[in-house]
């Protein structure tokens, strides 16, 4: 059923909490922290501009990191509160304490268009617990509820759970709404020729998602230490390179089954192999991969090969819809980084509909200056792998249904 949306509430004047996820990489130089993307917090910024423009007072909570239930000053969300401030050019009230008299005496004195932030949830540990009585005292804080944290609805938390059985609306932010338009409407019906591309590491946490993608895919396309799971699997020499071994048999199932459904499902022809991890390691590409020419003794796989990045071009340059999750090589290193780069260019050029999901893949799109020639980019790792499993979202099930 339909969710409720903030553009459904008449929120002037109203104390609106909203949960956004400003779980945002963050570098530390001398003492000082550097966001070192943002995506997240300019994200939020369509839903408490929205706030701001329609006289609500907008009270942010997030979390930060992974502080375990006590305070961790690292994981303060005091800076990004100053960041924020920089991007809506407006005072961003924060609030040390998640709960109790501080907030609550900030609250009352709040004026119709004002922003007040608090302090990082995990803090407390009612958190990550979903308890009660923490969610309770959020809830205590506002008149209505907006989740807007994408990249954290796939938690059952109680600034993301829990909180909606205390509080009389809970609705669906901007951005979350935004969401689960591309990534689950989007993706429920998808234009075809559906080609996904799959790399990056998680083998354990992505299998999941091959199953289910298995079903709409028509053609599925493997790249990143992925791929070498598959490649020994059918007998390839992998050398030094990353495998999950006990997911051997799950990687045959996989091959099996996209035979039986009909879905082309390519893993690598050839690679480049490096003999170590490095800039400026010895490299070189592989000739055709075959159970007598694999990867060499020693060496690992650390990209897709020439003949592998032409034929999944031709692939992609035939879809009507793709996703991507996981580069395709070590793209970090940039010797290592020319699949994930072309890959990217090859999206970018398809004329399709590109979905773009995963921290990492993200970053790679954006380092590739290609971030806007994509149809959508998500916020969300997880939440947005869970969604393509088929999941419901906790953060999204709880929220009050349109009527
Ligand atoms: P995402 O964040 O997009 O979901 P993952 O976190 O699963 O992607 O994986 C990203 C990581 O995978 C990157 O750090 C990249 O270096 C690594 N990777 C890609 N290809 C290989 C490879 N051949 N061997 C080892 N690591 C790889
Ligand atoms: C993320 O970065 O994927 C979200 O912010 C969730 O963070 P978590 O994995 O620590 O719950
Ligand atoms: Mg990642």
């Amino acid at each position: 059923m339909a969710k409720l949306s903030l553009r459904d509430l008449d929120v002037r004047g109203k104390r609106v909490l909203v949960r956004v996820d400003f779980n945002v990489p963050i570098e530390t130089r001398g003492g000082k922290i550097r966001i070192t993307d943002d995506t997240r917090i300019r994200e939020s910024l369509p839903t408490i501009n929205y706030l701001r423009e329609h006289g609500a007072k907008t009270i942010l909570m997030s979390h930060f990191g992974r502080p375990k239930g006590k305070p961790v000053e690292k994981y303060s969300l005091r800076p990004i509160g100053d960041y924020l401030h920089s991007l809506i050019h407006q005072p961003v009230i924060f609030s040390h304490d998640t709960i109790g008299e501080v907030p609550a005496k900030i609250v009352e004195h709040m004026a119709n268009g004002d922003v007040a932030l608090l302090e990082n949830l995990r803090f407390q540990p009612g958190e990550e617990t979903n308890d009660p009585a923490f969610a309770k005292a959020l809830a205590e804080l506002g008149d209505l509820y907006m989740n807007d944290a994408f990249g954290a609805a796939h938690r059952a938390h109680a600034s993301t759970a829990r909180i909606t059985k205390f509080v009389a609306k809970s609705a669906m932010g901007l951005l979350m709404e935004k969401e689960l338009k591309h990534l689950r409407d989007g993706l429920d019906k998808p234009a075809k020729p559906f080609v996904v591309i799959l790399g990056g590491v998680k083998v354990s946490d992505k299998i999941g998602v091959l199953n289910a993608l298995m079903e709409k895919a028509d053609t599925i396309l493997i790249g990143g230490a992925m791929a070498n799971t598959f490649l020994k699997t059918e007998g390839i020499p992998v050398g030094a390179s990353r495998v999950e071994s006990d997911k051997l048999d799950l990687a045959r199932q996989l091959l099996e089954t996209a035979k039986k459904r009909g879905v082309k499902f390519l893993v690598p022809i050839d690679a480049v192999e490096a003999e170590e991890i490095q800039p400026g390691a010895r490299m070189r590409n592989t000739s055709r991969l075959s159970q007598q020419h694999g990867i060499t003794e020693g060496w690992q796989a650390v990209d897709i090969g020439a003949a592998t990045i032409a034929l999944y071009q031709d692939e992609i340059a035939k879809a009507e819809t793709i996703l991507w999750n996981g580069p395709v090589g070590i793209f970090e290193i940039p010797e290592f980084a020319e699949g994930t780069i072309a890959i990217a260019e090859a999206l970018a050029q398809s004329g399709a509909t590109t979905i773009i999901g995963g921290g990492d893949s993200v970053t790679a799109v954006k380092q590739a200056g290609l971030a806007d020639k994509m149809t959508f980019i998500s916020t969300g790792g997880g939440a947005a792998l869970e969604l393509l499993e088929g999941k419901e979202l906790p953060g999204v099930a709880a929220l009050s249904e349109k009527k």
